[in-house]
């Protein structure tokens, strides 16, 4: 049997970028059985010709075959030499006492499960990219009292570091979980306690665990359409069919005839992406139908804390009283996106199985944000950003009315009550034109058309406006005066 080449290991040791010259000879070694350049039972160069021919001390050449035969890779034998103890290339089975070997027919390749599949075809949830005018869905950062948060977060490091950075409870930061009920009871008019609230990192996370927990395969789940496309996104990929509900003026429109769901879900106080309220009449209507077919209703109140004119519609949750509602809220876009920190409102029934799977998933939120949170809550700066951040986004909303009423008088809003984007309809077919000319002049125009499933689609954007000042507004706006209603360039 051959001697494996010196040459051979030193052009190995060459391609390890790190390490010392052991752990490099001993990655070259490994490389040389793993690629099969060396084979069962060759023979090592002894270690005082390597240690000479690799310009290496001879101590670190045993030091490296010592090693690899600890973990089985060469077989030393005194007065012999060392030799290379497996086999990666065989396919016949091994004998007891034989050299390990890589055993066994090459199969099929392993790949994707169906629900990854699923998972991987859906595309994925896309997050607003850096604010910009007018991309859709950002708060105001720069709004943002991080001066006042980084005190909060020393203040607790000092106070209570031992214990924020073990492992927290799954279920959320209790402290936390007492403001977020005590802030939805208050301003949602939501009915819940502490132990009800289950605290995550995202809507979006909420929106999976909820397909993970409630849903099998097939199951019908009721969605606007328009609608939010990460619900659509957890949903689909959990294999449930969605069932599209057009609106009409009084929000989702509710059929008796459509499969029975097993999950609705609603954005009853903002509709996503419209901006309409849902009406009373309609909201006991979704409840009553919830209770007749045993669906859960799922209420994502998303951005519910930005409504400008007029205090928002309490929360759907609050008309339940046989606990099938489930209800959503973020801080992604109260406090920070990067905050990630969410909720969920559960029905009783749901509190301990919801807990218990949020276990597989990650345990829990960073705690000390959470502990932040809370104190942010607590001592009434959430209360106070709110307050300031209603002002400023109002301010923002009406420069784009009236930046949108002087330069693009062809975008006609749909309603502009709140939220931290708006809805605007476009001439019909003119909305692919538009926002060509859009991107050349520079201006991010979302679409709305695309969050269309079944119903009609209606030409238009999502423009988002919470994260920019009036300049910004007005500049954009008048790029966008430079279109025609058509998509042609006027100049
Ligand atoms: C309807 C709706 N729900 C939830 C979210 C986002 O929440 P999160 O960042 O917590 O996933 C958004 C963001 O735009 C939304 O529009």
């Amino acid at each position: 049997m051959a001697t494996i080449k010196p040459r051979l290991l030193l052009a190995l040791m060459e391609t390890q970028a790190t390490g010392g010259r052991r752990a490099r000879l001993c990655a070259a070694l490994r490389e040389a059985v793993r690629s099969g350049q060396a084979v069962l039972g060759e023979r090592l160069p002894s270690s005082r010709h390597l240690a000479q021919d690799l310009g290496l001390s001879r101590v670190t050449v045993e030091a490296a075959y010592a090693q690899l035969e600890t973990e089985g890779y060469l077989r030393r034998q005194v007065g012999q030499g060392s030799f290379v103890a497996i086999d990666m290339n065989t396919t016949a089975p091994r004998k007891t006492d034989g050299p390990l070997r890589l055993a066994g027919a090459v199969g099929a390749r392993p790949g994707l499960s169906a629900r990854g599949q699923r998972m991987v075809e859906t595309g994925g949830c896309h997050e607003p990219e850096r604010p910009r005018a007018f991309v859709a869905g950002s708060p105001d950062l720069q709004a943002f009292p991080t001066g006042l948060w980084r005190q909060l977060l020393q203040r607790r490091l000092r106070q209570d570091a031992a214990s924020l950075m073990f492992y927290g409870d799954p279920q959320g930061l209790p402290a936390l979980r007492e403001a977020i009920a005590r802030y939805l009871g208050l301003s949602r008019g939501v009915r819940c306690h502490a132990g009800q609230v289950l605290v995550l990192t995202s809507s979006q996370q909420a929106l999976q665990l909820l397909s993970a927990t409630l849903l099998d395969d097939g199951d019908a789940v009721w969605m606007e359409d328009p609608g939010y496309a990460g619900a659509r996104t957890a949903f689909s990929a959990s294999g449930a069919r969605l069932v599209d509900m057009p609106l009409d003026d009084e929000g989702a429109t509710l059929d008796a005839a459509r499969p029975a769901p097993r999950m609705i879900y609603l954005t009853p106080s903002h509709q996503f992406p419209t901006g309409r309220a849902m009406s009373l009449a309609r909201r006991l209507a979704f409840i009553a139908h919830a209770r007749a077919t045993g669906a859960w209703l799922i209420e994502d109140d998303y951005d519910s804390e930005f409504l400008y004119d007029h205090q928002p519609t309490p929360a759907l949750q609050g008309l339940d009283d046989l606990g099938q509602v489930v209800y959503i809220g973020t801080f992604s876009k109260s406090l920070f996106p990067s905050v990630r920190l969410a909720y969920m409102v559960l029905p009783e029934a749901l509190i301990g199985p919801l807990v218990t799977a949020r276990t597989i998933y990650d345990g829990h939120p960073s705690q000390p944000m959470q502990a932040v949170a809370a104190d942010f809550m607590d001592q009434g700066h959430f209360a106070a950003h709110l307050r300031l951040m209603r002002q400023l986004y109002r301010s923002r909303r009406d420069a784009l009315l009236q930046a949108l009423h002087s330069h693009v008088p062809w975008a006609t809003p749909m309603d502009s009550r709140g939220g931290l984007q708006m809805a605007v309809r476009l001439p019909e077919g003119s909305e692919q034109a538009c926002t060509r000319q859009a991107a050349g002049l520079g201006v991010a125009t979302p679409s709305l058309s695309e969050l269309y499933h079944t119903a009609p689609a209606v030409a238009g954007w999502r423009l988002g406006f919470a994260a920019l000042t009036p300049d910004a507004i007005d500049a954009a706006a008048r790029a966008l005066g430079r279109i025609s209603a058509h998509g042609q360039y006027r100049g």
